[in-house]
C-alpha cells in the first residue's frame, strides 16, 4: 500500500496531462490524458498515486491519510505554468494606456520616451519594500487565476543597483512563497537613457559587470533580451545571449514581437529555451522552430492590449512547433494576470484548439522554464500543484470567457483556497 496525507476523490474528469517530460508537439500537443472519475494521493509536497476513484482504496493506505477532499465529480487540472511574466515594477501605466486608447501607437510612446523608459523611472525611484508588496500583489492574483508556477523577469531597471534589487526581491521572496517562481534578467529590456546610442557599450557593462554578480549569487536562472527595431538588434542579441549561455545561463528571448527581425532564428541557433512573442515570426523560422527544442511562447493578452494581429498558434503547431501560452503580464503591454483569460484568446483567436491552448498553459509552459520534471501534469513524482474547477468539462475553461469557473488552487502543501474543504471529510475526525 502506498503512504499518503492526501486524497482527493471522486473527480468528475481529472486532467492529467500524463505524458513525456519533454516539449508537447504535433498529436501531442493536444493530448489532455483524461481519468473519469478520477482520484489522486499525495504526500508532502508530492504526487504518490494516480488512477480511478475505484482503485484509490486498495491502492493507497487511507489511515493515516490526514484529508480526503471529495471533489464531487468537479474537474482537476495541473495549475497554470505562466512561463513570461514582468511583475516587478514601481508603477502603472493606465496614463499611456488612455493615450493609445485616443489613437497613438505603442512604439511611438516608446520612441518618445514613454513605454519601458517610463517605467524604468518609477521604478529605480520605488523602495525595495514597494517592489516586494507589488510583486506579491499580483502574483496573489495570479495564484487565485490558477498560477502555480510563474516566471519573474527583471528588467525596469535597467541600472546595476535596481535590477540587483528587484532580482534580490524574488530571491528573498522564493522560500516563503506558495507559488514556485523562476527569476530572469531581463537587462537587456531597453537601452537606459544614461547609454542612449550606446547599445553596445550598454551589453557590455552587463556582460562584465552584472551577469558575473547574479551568476554567483544565483539570482536568475534565465537571461532575456528585447530583439526589436529600435531597441537591441538580431546582432546584438546573438552576441548578448551567446555571452550568457557560456556563462551557464538558460537564455530567452523577446522575438519578433512587431516586426520580423529573425529573432527566432537566433533562439533556434541558440537552442534557447524560449522565443517569446513572435507576432510577426516569418514563415521560414516557424519552420525552424519546429526542428528545434526551442519553446513558441505566445502571449496573446498583449496583442489584444495593444491591438495587434494575434500570434499565429494554429500556423506553429501545423509546422510541428511545441506551443506554450503565457500572460506577459507588465505594466505596458498586457496588464493582465490570467491565464485562464489566455486559453480563451488562444482559441478565439489563435486557431489554437480547446485541448492544444490547455497543454500550452501548463505542461508545455513547465518545459520553457526548465522544470518539465517536477511541473505541468499530475502524475506520480511530481508536485501536486492543481486546479479544482466548479465544471466537470473542461472544455469549459476555453468557454467561459474571462471568468475562471475556479474553486481551489493548490500549490504542493498549501491550500489557497478554502471553500471545498467545509465540506470535505476529515479522516482523523471520523
Ligand atoms: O514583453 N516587449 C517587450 N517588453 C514587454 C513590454 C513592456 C512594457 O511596455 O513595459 C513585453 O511586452
Ligand atoms: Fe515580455
Amino acid at each position: 500500500m502506498i503512504s499518503a496525507d492526501r486524497v482527493l476523490t471522486n473527480i468528475g474528469e481529472l486532467v492529467t496531462m500524463a505524458g513525456s517530460p519533454s516539449l508537447r508537439r504535433g498529436s501531442a500537443s493536444a493530448e489532455l490524458s483524461i481519468i473519469e472519475n478520477g482520484a489522486f494521493a499525495f504526500e508532502g509536497s508530492q504526487i504518490v498515486w494516480v488512477g480511478s476513484s475505484e482503485d484509490i482504496a486498495s491502492k493507497v493506505d487511507l489511515c493515516d491519510v490526514i484529508d480526503i477532499i471529495d471533489c464531487k465529480d468537479r474537474m482537476v487540472t495541473p495549475g497554470f505554468v505562466d512561463s513570461h511574466t514582468h511583475p516587478l515594477f514601481g508603477k502603472t501605466r493606465q496614463d499611456e494606456f488612455a493615450i493609445r486608447a485616443a489613437g497613438a501607437d505603442y512604439e511611438e510612446i516608446a520612441k518618445a520616451g514613454g513605454g519601458i523608459l517610463n517605467s524604468v523611472e518609477k521604478t529605480r525611484n520605488t523602495s525595495t519594500k514597494f517592489l516586494k508588496e507589488n510583486l506579491i500583489h499580483h502574483l496573489g492574483i495570479m495564484l487565485a487565476y490558477g498560477t502555480t508556477t510563474a516566471e519573474v523577469k527583471s528588467g525596469y531597471g535597467l541600472d546595476v543597483n535596481t535590477e540587483i534589487r528587484c532580482l534580490e526581491v524574488v530571491s528573498e521572496l522564493i522560500p516563503a512563497w506558495e507559488q514556485t517562481l523562476v527569476p530572469t534578467f531581463l537587462g537587456a529590456h531597453e537601452v537606459p537613457v544614461e547609454f542612449r546610442g550606446r547599445a553596445d557599450e550598454y551589453l557590455d557593462m552587463i556582460i562584465e559587470k552584472v551577469l558575473p554578480v547574479i551568476k554567483e549569487r544565483e539570482l536568475a536562472k534565465y537571461v532575456d533580451i528585447f530583439c526589436e527595431k529600435g531597441v537591441f538588434t538580431p546582432e546584438q542579441s546573438f552576441r548578448y545571449l551567446s555571452a550568457a549561455k557560456e556563462m551557464g545561463f538558460g537564455i530567452k528571448i523577446h522575438a519578433d514581437e512587431f516586426h520580423d527581425t529573425g529573432g527566432a532564428g537566433i533562439a533556434v541557433d541558440l537552442d534557447a529555451a524560449s522565443a517569446d512573442h513572435l507576432l510577426s515570426i516569418s514563415r521560414e523560422n516557424m519552420k525552424r522552430m519546429a526542428e528545434s527544442n526551442t519553446v513558441a511562447t505566445l502571449l496573446p493578452g498583449t496583442a489584444l492590449f495593444l491591438g495587434k494581429p494575434f500570434p499565429p498558434g494554429r500556423e506553429l503547431i501545423d509546422a510541428g512547433a511545441g506551443v506554450a501560452l503565457a500572460t506577459d503580464f507588465n505594466p505596458g503591454s498586457c496588464f493582465c494576470e490570467s491565464m485562464p483569460f489566455m486559453v480563451n484568446l488562444a482559441v478565439c483567436q489563435c486557431g489554437m484548439t480547446v485541448e492544444e491552448a490547455l497543454v500550452s498553459a501548463t505542461i508545455n509552459g513547465a518545459v520553457a522554464l526548465g522544470l518539465a520534471e517536477r511541473k505541468g501534469s499530475i502524475e506520480v513524482g511530481k508536485d501536486a500543484d492543481f486546479i479544482i474547477w466548479d465544471t466537470d468539462d473542461y472544455r469549459s475553461i476555453a468557454y467561459h470567457l474571462a471568468v475562471p469557473d475556479i474553486i481551489d488552487v493548490f500549490t504542493a502543501e498549501t491550500a489557497v483556497y478554502d471553500i471545498l474543504r467545509g465540506n470535505q471529510t476529515m479522516v482523523g475526525e471520523k
